[in-house]
């Protein structure tokens, strides 16, 4: 069987720089699930399908064609044989993503995947609703936070140094903030820390911090 170090939090926290060297660290694969959300959003946007619509969304979420290849020390996710790039981590994708994570065939249809992915190895795998729903009984479960300025810092520098946008921290905030409230308050599997999770707040801790408190306290 293999093992499973799962990482929930909000935007921004660190999630996927913590998971991608612990991952490396340890020999387990990095697994992104927001990446299949935005996928799930992008094709959507492209195919002209109302995301304020979770009727029509749902009715769209087993056509999207996506296939996951462990590559490099991380799943890798194409889509009609290209990988998406940043193209999935634009200000617009941002702005529709939390809309089409609230519909449940979405969810249950990256929940599917995920589950699948045990079959390539040990996995790091981060997201929202890891430690509560999609693998519940991982031996090493984490809850990793931060305060909103400091996310929403980390986020507009990311998206500056990768050339994608040029926002105002307010901007990216409130961006942020928003798509918080819906994640953490739709119906199905939202976010929250889950009971028996470690909480890390990683505000005013390095990212080799962080690492170090994930690595210190596994127990296998
Ligand atoms: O982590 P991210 O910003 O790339 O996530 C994109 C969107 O997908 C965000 O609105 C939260 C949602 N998401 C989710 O609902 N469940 C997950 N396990 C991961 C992401």
């Amino acid at each position: 069987m293999s093992k499973v170090i799962a990482i929930d939090g909000p935007s921004g926290a660190g999630k996927s720089s913590v998971s991608r060297i612990v991952g490396k660290k340890l020999g387990f694969l990095h697994v992104d699930s927001g990446a299949l959300y935005r996928i799930m959003t992008w094709q959507c946007l492209e195919e002209g399908v109302d995301t304020s619509d979770p009727e029509a969304v749902a009715a769209f979420a087993d056509r999207v064609r996506i296939e996951c290849r462990p590559e490099d020390g991380e799943i890798r996710y194409y889509v009609k044989g290209e990988l998406p790039g940043d193209r999935i981590r634009t200000p617009r994708i941002n702005a529709h993503a939390s809309a089409v994570a609230t519909v449940k065939a979405v969810r249950d249809r990256v929940t599917a995947l995920l589950r699948g992915m045990t079959q390539y190895g040990d996995l790091v795998v981060e997201g929202r609703d890891i430690t509560t729903a999609v693998f519940p009984d991982a031996p090493a479960r984490f809850y990793l936070t931060a305060s909103a300025e400091a996310r929403a810092a980390r986020r507009q520098k990311e998206e500056v140094e990768k050339g994608i946008a040029n926002q105002s921290a307010e901007a990216v905030k409130a961006s942020l903030l928003a798509r918080d409230k819906i994640d953490s308050t739709r119906k199905h599997a939202p976010l929250k820390k889950a009971d028996g999770a470690i909480e890390i707040d990683s505000t005013e801790l390095t990212l080799d911090q962080v690492v170090e408190t994930v690595l210190g306290s596994l127990n296998f």
